[in-house]
């Protein structure tokens, strides 16, 4: 087991699935505290991968507890929104301290921002809980500027298959129960964000035990396209 990591053997009873929204409420009051070995790793190459973002307004899509936003903060973004669909989760960001970001409860396939207002979007954890990979990527698309930048992480689709699953801890009945969870191919990213002519320039792939567990990518929006 890494983190919240957990690979189900063949003879394991399968453990209940939950929803995302079901599974954050019941992690929100501990999440990333401290953080576990998943998320460090993958922490470590996301930051390796962001763009300078000094003066920069970004979009933290599925910021959760706001992990990178404050990140993002401490390395010099002007603006910082966080937008995340789980109110216990973003409970915790606004009591989390003075940070001066802006935070959102909204759905990722409906991003409540202007069109090409962003410098860069970081999505961080999220796009694995999401089934239909296209609609958060249109809407990243969408309120990115020409030139900017996108970061996404998730969990490696290669773990996926390989029998790895997210799991979380009900605090109230102390029972462990998988989070349901769609295993999207890189080759499906770059898909998606081809049909906005966004092309990938950079990869990570953290790995476990010498098998990649986390990926992290970093994508850029052509200057030609118009906003
Ligand atoms: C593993 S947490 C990651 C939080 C943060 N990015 C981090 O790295 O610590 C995944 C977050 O994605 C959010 N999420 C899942 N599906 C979403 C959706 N469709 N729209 C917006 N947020 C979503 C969850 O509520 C949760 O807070």
């Amino acid at each position: 087991m890494i983190g919240w990591l957990r690979r189900m053997a063949a003879t394991r009873r399968p453990l209940s699935q939950v929803s995302s929204d079901t599974g954050y409420q019941m992690w929100a009051p501990t999440y990333g505290d401290p953080p576990n070995t998943f998320q460090q790793l993958e922490h470590e190459a996301l930051t390796t991968l962001l763009p300078p973002v000094h003066g920069c307004t970004v979009l933290d899509l599925g910021c959760g507890t706001g992990r990178t936003t404050t990140t993002l903060l401490d390395r010099g973004a002007t603006l910082v929104v966080g937008i995340d669909r789980s109110r216990p989760m973003l409970r915790r960001a606004v009591d989390g301290g003075p940070r001066p970001a802006h935070w959102l409860q909204a759905d990722a396939a409906a991003v409540p921002l202007a069109d090409g207002v962003v410098d860069l979007v970081v999505c961080g954890l999220m796009l694995g809980h999401v089934e239909d990979l296209r609609r958060p990527i249109d809407e990243m698309a969408r309120v990115l500027r020409p030139g900017g930048a996108l970061v996404v992480s998730d969990f490696h689709p290669a773990a996926t298959i390989r029998g790895w699953r997210r799991t979380v801890m009900d605090p109230v009945s102390g029972r462990e129960h998988e989070f349901e969870q769609h295993a999207h191919l890189l080759s499906d990213y770059a898909d998606a964000f081809a049909r906005h002519g966004i092309a990938m320039e950079a990869l990570r792939e953290p790995s476990h035990e010498g098998q990649a567990v986390a990926f992290v990518l970093r994508a850029r929006k052509p200057m030609d396209r118009p906003v």
